[in-house]
C-alpha cells in the first residue's frame, strides 16, 4: 500500500516504522494522516516477521495537535455522526505488539496524546509535551484528560490541561510522561535498539506483558493483579518460556520460536 502523509520502512527487518510526514503542517493529525497510520500499524501487527513498532515525526515536531484548520469548521452533528477520533485514531489501542513514540520536538494537543496511545515514549532533548486545547476552546478529545493523570498525577495533569502551558523534555521525564531522553541526535539510534532487544524476546510473552501493563493502567489493581497472575500461567504453555528458562538453567542464549 502507497501512502502520502506518513512513510513506512523496517529496519533489521524486524521493526516496522512509521514516520509522520506533513512537515509544513508539523504534522498535524487529519484524519487521512490518521487512516494511512492506522493502517500501517495494522499490516505491521499481522506480519509475523514485526515483532514491534515504532512511531515518529520530524526534529520539529512529532505532532503539533489534530489539524485545527480542519477541525475548525466541524459541527457537533459531524463529529458525533462521523465518531472523530473513536472512529480511526484508537486503532492503535487494537495493536497487539509494542509500539514506541519517538517524540523530538513538539507533542502538542493530539500529538502527545498519539505519543500516549503508544506503550512507551522515548524522548528527545529538544522534546516538548503539551495538552493546549483549553485555547482552543475544546479540552483534548483523544484521552488526554485520562492518560495524562494515569502517567503524571492529577496536579500537573490539570497544570497542563487548565494553563496550556508546554513541558520539557526534563520535566516530562521527571514526571514519569517519558521513560528515558536521549540527545536529539540519538533518538533513533536509541529507540531502534529498544525496539530489536524487544524483538529479540518471545512475542508470546511480549503481547502478554502489554496487554498485562495495559490493565495495570486501565483497570483496577484487584483485577489488574488477576489478569496479571492468569496471562503469567498461561506463559507457561509456550515452548518460549521451556527454551528461555532452559537456556538460562543452561547458561546458553535462548532461541525463541514465537510458540
Ligand atoms: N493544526 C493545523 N496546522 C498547524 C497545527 C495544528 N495543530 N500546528 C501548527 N500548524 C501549522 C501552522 O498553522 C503553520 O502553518 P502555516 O505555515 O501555513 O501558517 C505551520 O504549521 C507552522 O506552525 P507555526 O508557524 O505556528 O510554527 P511555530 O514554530 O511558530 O509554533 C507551535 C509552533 C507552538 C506548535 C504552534 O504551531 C501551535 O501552537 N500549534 C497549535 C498547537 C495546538 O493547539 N495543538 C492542539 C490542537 S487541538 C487537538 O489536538 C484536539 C485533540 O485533542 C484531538
Amino acid at each position: 500500500m502507497s501512502y502520502e502523509l506518513i512513510q513506512v520502512r523496517t529496519e533489521g527487518g524486524k521493526v516496522g516504522v512509521v514516520t509522520l510526514n506533513r512537515p509544513k503542517q508539523l504534522n498535524a493529525l487529519n484524519n487521512e494522516l490518521m487512516d494511512e497510520l492506522g493502517a500501517a500499524l495494522k499490516a505491521f501487527d499481522a506480519d509475523p516477521t514485526i515483532g514491534c513498532m515504532v512511531i515518529t515525526g520530524s526534529e520539529k515536531a512529532f505532532a503539533a495537535g489534530a489539524d485545527i484548520g480542519a477541525m475548525a469548521t466541524y459541527s457537533f452533528s459531524d463529529v458525533y455522526k462521523g465518531d472523530y477520533i473513536t472512529r480511526n485514531w484508537e486503532l492503535i489501542r487494537q495493536v497487539r505488539k509494542p509500539v514506541i513514540a519517538a517524540v523530538s520536538g513538539f507533542a502538542l494537543g493530539g500529538g502527545c496524546e498519539l505519543a500516549m496511545m503508544c506503550d512507551f515514549i522515548i524522548a528527545a532533548d529538544n522534546a516538548r509535551f503539551g495538552q493546549p486545547e483549553i485555547k482552543l476552546g475544546i479540552i483534548p478529545g483523544a484521552g488526554g484528560t485520562q492518560r495524562l493523570p494515569r502517567a503524571v498525577g492529577k496536579a500537573k495533569a490539570m497544570d497542563l490541561a487548565l494553563t496550556g502551558r508546554m513541558m520539557d523534555a526534563t520535566e516530562a521525564e521527571r514526571a514519569g510522561l517519558v521513560s528515558r531522553v536521549v540527545a536529539l541526535d540519538k533518538l533513533m539510534d536509541e529507540t531502534l535498539a529498544a525496539a530489536l532487544m524487544i524483538c529479540e524476546f518471545s512475542q508470546v510473552a511480549v503481547m502478554a506483558a502489554k496487554e498485562s501493563v495495559n490493565r495495570a493502567f486501565e483497570g483496577g489493581l484487584a483485577d489488574g493483579i488477576m489478569f496479571e497472575r492468569r496471562m503469567f500461567h498461561a506463559l507457561f504453555a509456550t515452548e518460549d518460556q521451556k527454551e528461555g528458562m532452559d537456556a538460562f538453567v543452561n547458561k546458553r542464549k535462548a532461541v525463541f520460536k514465537n510458540q
